[in-house]
This record gives C-alpha cells, structure tokens and sequence, in this order.
C-alpha cells in the first residue's frame, strides 16, 4: 500500500513541479554545476566559465545594471553600452524641451563632445559574487522570533559587506535567496558618469506605444545607446569634463548573422521579483485579491486620464509618461490573472501540495517539521488579507490621488516643525521639497485631478469597511454622504495643493507657513490616511508578511529536501542572473499560431497616421520603399525588427543582452508577451516568451536612419 502511494505521488510531482524546459533564473555562480551540460545540449557553444569568471575576463564583466532598474551590455572597448529606449526615457525625456525635442526627434551625438550627462545615473558591473550563508546565519538558531532572527541576519550582513569592501571603491550587498534558507554577496563597481550618446525617435523606440505593450507580435525599436566614462585609472568618478571612456574588461561582440528558430539563445541580466514557489494560498491572494483590485483602480484612473488627454493637447503631454507608466502594471496584471486561470495554476499548486502532504505523512521526522504547512499557509493569508487589501487601497486609491500624494513630500518637514524645530535646521529637506514639487507641477492639471479625488475616494468608501477606513472619513461620510465629487469641490476650491505657486509661496517660510497647511483640507485628508497607514496597516501587514515569510522558507525547504527530481533556481531579486532558452513562436489560442520574428514589413501594417502610437516616419518609409536595408537584410530580402524566444524573464530584464550559442549579441531584451504574464508567479512554457529587439534592426536604425554609422565602427560586428 505504501509503496503504491508513494509511486503515485512521486509520479504527480513529478509532473506538476518538474522544471520545465526554459523555466529558470539561474545564478552565474552555479552555471557548471546545474547547467553547463544542459545548456551545450542544447547549443551553447562557451562554458560556464566564459559566462561568469572571477579569473579572466568573461561576459558579466560586460553586463551593466543600469540605474537599478534596467539591464544594458557593453558593446565597445570604449565604454559604449547598449539598452532600452524605456530604459534611458528618462533621461531622453530630461534633455528634452518644446525647441529642442529629443523624445521626438531622437539624438545622436556625433563625436564624444556632444555626449549628455545624466545626474544621478549610474552604471553597475558585478566585480564577484560569494555564498555567504554560514557567515550570514551564525549567529542565527532555530528558536529565534522572526525579529531576533532578522536582527542577527541584518547585523552579520552589514559586518560581511563591511569588510568585503575595505580599502577598495567597490561596493557590496548580500541579499536572501530561497526565502532566506541561503544568501550571496555581490562585490559591484559603480560608475556615475554615463552620458546618454543615441536614442531613436519616438515613433522608432516607442512605436506602437501602450496599445503595443506586452503585446507579441511586436514592431518596436526600443533601444537608446549610453556611454560609461571613468576617470584616468579607469575607475568610477563623478562628472567630470576630464573624465574618459571606460575601458571594459570585456567586450560582446555582435552577430549579423541571424536566428532561425530553435537557435539556442541566452539572456544575461538583472530580473527584478518574482515568487514562483508560493503555495497555492499565496497565488489566490494575487490572483483572486490583489490583482483585480488594482486592476480595477487603475483602469478608473486611466480612463480619466485618458478623457481629459484627448480633450487637450497640454493635458496630453503632461500625462504621456505618468499613464503610460501607470498602464504598464495595469496591463501587466489583467494578463497576470488571465494567463493563471488559463494554466489553472490554483488547482495545480493544490494538486501539488496534496501530494507533497502524503510525501510529508510517510516520514514521522518530515511530519513533525512540515506536517502542518498548508494549515498554517491558509491560516495566515486569511489574515493578511484584510491588511493586504488596505494597502492596496492607500497605494492605488489614496496615493493615487495626486494632490494627496504632492501634499505627503511635506508630512515629516510640517511634523518637526510641530515639534518645535526651526526651518533653518530643515533647510535641506526644504530644498529638497521645492524641487520636488517643481518637477511634480510642470505634469500636473487640477481640474483631472478633482476628478480622480472624488472617483477614488468613492472607490476607498464603497470598498473598505467602514471600521476600517481612516479615522477623518467619519467627518467626511457625515457630511457628504457618498457625494464626493461635491466633497472633491470643496478640496480643489480651497486646498494650496492645487496651485503650484501657492505652495512655493508656501515654502519661502514655512516657520510662519506650515500652520497653513497643517490645516489645509487635502493635507488633512492625507494626514489621516497616512497616519492609518503608517501606525496601523503597514506594521500589521510586515508582521504578518514577515510570518508568511518564515513559512515560506520552511516550504522551501521542505520541497528541496524531498522534491529531489527537480532543480531549483531562486526567485529573482535584482541580483545577476543567466536564464535560457530558444528561438520560437507560439499558439497564443487554438487554430492561432503566431510566427517568431517580425519585420518593417509589419511597422508599416500597423502604420496609421491619424494614432501618435503607429505613425511612421517620412526618412524610415523612404528606406522601407527602396528596400534599402544594407547588410541588416534577413535571407529573404526582409528586414527583421524583432523576435521571440522562451527565455524566462522579468521587469528589470529590459535592456538585457541576448546571445546566441557562441556568445555573440543577437539582440536586446525588452517585453514579455501578454499570454506569458504570469510567469512571475507561475511558469508555463507553451505560453511564455520574452520579446527581443534584432541586433541587426538596432543597426539598421544608427546606421541607415540616424546616419551614426559612425558608431559601428567601435563595435566588434561579426557578418
Ligand atoms: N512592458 C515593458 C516593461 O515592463 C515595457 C514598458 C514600456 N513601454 C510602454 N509602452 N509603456 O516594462
Ligand atoms: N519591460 C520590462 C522591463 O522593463 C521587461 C518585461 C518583463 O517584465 O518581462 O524590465
């Protein structure tokens, strides 16, 4: 009998937790012992040691964590960086004025002179990276409070990272992996002297725009070129004129070559989260909680937005990039929650977990320590819960409000001033708020504004309990009785928040002024709901979180010590990782197969004139017409503009190199498909695709369009 169960269930999870082909964040460190075999089966031509070396150059050494929050590679032994055209907005974005319109019309700098600085950009490069759990976790045991336990970790981390970096300009940081069952420090240079050098226009790097998002198949040219300098040792340094360009330990080479489907094909960057073991109470939480509710929120505000930016032409550049924004995690999440009730990733996880308790049931020592995991699981996410909710609510709801939002950059400036502080010792926060509020303003439009207030304060209400909504809506639900655009009114008519010189009045002495908006209407209304926030729902859901945390490290335990059929990679945290896969389409739907690459033949498909998001340029047409793609022409005659591949990635693998099998640069990660959204919390490999920009359009568009061959000449392009 217990023999046939335990074939059963092995056989069970065998199926439903099995790593599946291409699923897989893998850490550089341990590529030779997981994956090197699996990898040069399947193409790759390097080692593991050409990937990640601490003894000789390898390709991380060309690997750039761009501003936190993107990935850009190397592509020349002068410091010239590649990465997204979404990566480097901002800064395209900060260059740019009404004369001068470099979102519009693109920028190439066309000698070194001419390349932008960005204040406070930073280009990081992973100098090594170290196991450091024993060290992290000696001072840790098994008795220990969450808290006693986080205390000790954080103690023994800032120790590590302290002495990891002594007498050197590197810096470091340990972060958990596995739910913190192990950590590993990375060593990072840090350079802060990168100058924007190229950016396509908008209708190139940005074409199709939101319609297009997420979206495969896919016509964007979404790459901006940067350029790392450093000063005379080579080292990182502020900004300045002396600087030079850096010279890169390594540097990638570029393919023209091509990719046919199924070429093997490898993606090197910096994904930033996903939570791919949690039980299956875990996914109900985002996908039957979380996700539909700011989903909802969101499409309130877009469609708001969205009203009053075609009503004008001001309203409508103010808003471009905070909507866009806005939609990209609304869009994100819709697909998030269909792509989970279409994997059925609910019932799956379940199916597991039953299997995984009769596993756990035939041991009396795995019973004992895991035994009654999922009751816990079940118990503490119905807790959090309410508190999740809450703080989606404040963050989406109330936060969203943008006038509450302005008014919260001078909450704990207005609090020390309460307590007796002078504006003279808070000078520097007051400097600080001013160009805040400075940049806040220039995209800000009150009379949308009144509209968001009182549609998101009517969403707060309807959706939290009463007991449970901040202590001033009682005055509120009093007075107004559900009438909040009436409410809304009142704010907007008398709150300095709406008026961008009022508050810069108001910042010229706030000894005398910050009375004035302690009793401001909307500073109020923030007031109370932060103080909800910050006293009450904040703590409760860290708590709680912090719980579930600690269930989740056991779980993860658990399943490596009796789950041995599969490899485990942890989840992404913004640390380095190396995921693989291959060149390939998709059926996104039955009877639908959509092909693997793209080309300009598509752009003009989609091209429409009268939709900012798809109008083709006059000089990109002309090439089109002509045919005159150079050498960046596939076999065909075409020229390819993108393609997709079953690599897994993430929000944070924008800008990421994509190699092919010899390690040569064939493309630049940007998107993920619409059907693959979910697979940040579950994987399914019909389904998930990372979108790639072609190496050879990128080319195309700097040499043929923008007449910046010149930069080509830097580059290692192999033909
Ligand atoms: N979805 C991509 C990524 O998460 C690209 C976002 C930028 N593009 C846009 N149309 N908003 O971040
Ligand atoms: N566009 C995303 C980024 O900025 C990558 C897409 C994804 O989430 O896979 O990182």
């Amino acid at each position: 009998m217990k023999k046939s169960v335990l074939l059963f269930l092995t056989f069970n999870l065998l199926i439903f937790n099995c790593i599946k082909a291409d699923e897989g964040m893998w850490l550089p460190l341990f590529l030779k012992a997981l994956n090197e075999s699996d990898m040069q089966s399947k193409g790759l031509k390097l080692s593991a040691e050409d990937i990640y070396s601490i003894n000789k150059s390898s390709l991380k050494d060309a690997i750039v964590h761009f501003g936190g929050g993107c990935t850009a590679e190397i592509i020349s032994d002068q410091g010239l960086m590649l990465t997204n055209h979404h990566c480097g907005y901002g800064q395209i974005q900060a260059h740019s004025t009404v004369e001068n319109d470099l979102l519009t019309n693109g920028f190439w700098a066309k000698t070194q002179a001419e390349e932008l600085q960005n204040p406070g950009l930073t280009a990081t490069i992973i100098v090594r990276m170290e196991d450091v759990t024993a060290k992290v976790l000696a001072n840790v045991t098994n008795g220990m409070t969450d808290a006693e336990r986080e205390k000790k970790v954080n103690e023994a981390i800032s120790q590590i990272t302290k002495e990891a970096i002594k007498d050197t300009h590197y810096g470091a940081y340990i972060r958990p992996f596995f739910y913190g069952n192990e950590y590993y420090m990375f060593v990072t240079e840090t350079f802060k002297d990168v100058r924007l050098v190229g950016a396509p226009p908008s209708s190139i790097g940005k074409f199709g725009g939101d319609t297009d998002n997420w979206m495969w198949p896919r016509h964007t040219g979404d790459f901006s070129i940067f350029r790392i300098y450093a000063n005379k040792d080579n080292a990182p340094a502020d900004y300045s004129k002396d600087n030079v360009p850096y010279k890169p330990k390594y540097v990638i080479p570029i393919s023209i070559k091509g990719v046919e489907e199924n070429d093997f094909t490898m993606v090197y960057g910096f994904p930033g989260r996903t939570t791919e073991y949690l039980s299956s109470y875990g996914v109900n939480l985002i996908m039957n909680e979380s996700d539909p509710a700011r989903v909802k929120m969101r499409e309130i505000r877009l469609a708001i937005w969205d009203e009053d930016m075609k009503a004008s032409d001001k309203v409508r550049i103010q808003y471009s990039a905070k909507y866009a924004s806005l939609a990209n995690y609304w869009k994100k999440w819709d697909g998030e929650v269909k792509g989970l009730k279409k994997a059925d990733a609910i019932n799956k996880k379940k199916l597991f977990e039953q299997d995984f308790l009769l596993k756990v049931n035939t041991d009396d020592d795995a019973k004992g320590k895991y035994g009654n995991l999922f009751s816990d699981f079940e118990k503490r996410y119905s807790e959090i819960s309410m508190w999740n909710k809450q703080r989606d609510y404040h963050a989406e709801a109330i936060m969203g409000i943008e006038a509450v939002n302005v008014s919260s950059f001078f909450k704990s400036v207005v609090d020390s001033l309460k307590n007796g502080k002078k504006a003279a010792d808070l000078q520097l926060n007051i400097e600080k708020i001013k160009a805040d509020v400075l940049t806040f303003y220039k995209d800000y439009n009150a009379y949308t504004d009144e509209k968001i207030c009182a549609a998101m304060l009517k969403v707060y209400v309807d959706n939290i309990d009463l007991s449970q909504q901040a202590s001033i809506f009682e005055e509120i639900n009093k007075k107004y009785k559900g009438d909040f655009k009436k409410y809304a009114k009142y704010l907007y008519s008398k709150s300095i928040f709406v008026s961008p010189e009022k508050v810069m009045e108001a910042l010229t002495n706030m000894d005398k002024n910050y009375k004035k908006i302690d009793n401001d209407p909307v500073y109020k209304l923030m007031y109370s709901c932060m103080t909800k926030y910050a006293k009450e729902i904040y703590p409760k859901y860290m708590e709680l979180d912090a719980k579930i945390t600690s269930l989740n490290r056991t779980y993860m335990k658990a399943m490596r010590e009796l789950v041995t059929s599969k490899k485990y990679y942890p989840d992404a945290n913004s640390t380095l990782r190396l995921a693989y896969g291959k060149v390939e389409g998709y059926y996104p739907k039955d009877g639908v197969h959509y092909n693997y690459y793209t080309t300009l033949d598509g752009v003009m498909e989609k091209e429409n004139p009268a939709i900012d998001e798809f109008v083709v340029s006059p000089k990109l047409k002309e090439l089109y017409f002509k045919k005159d793609y150079g050498q960046y022409a596939n076999k065909k005659g075409e020229l390819p503009v993108s393609f997709c591949a079953s690599n897994h990635t993430t929000g944070g693998n924008s800008g990421s190199p994509v190699f092919n099998g010899e390690g040569q640069l064939i493309g630049t990660n940007f998107d993920r498909n619409w059907e693959g959204t979910m697979s940040d919390i579950f994987f399914n490999p019909d389904q998930v695709r990372n979108i790639v920009l072609d190496v050879r359009y990128t080319l195309f568009v700097i040499d043929k369009y923008a007449g910046a061959g010149y930069l080509l000449n830097e580059m290692k392009i192999i033909k």
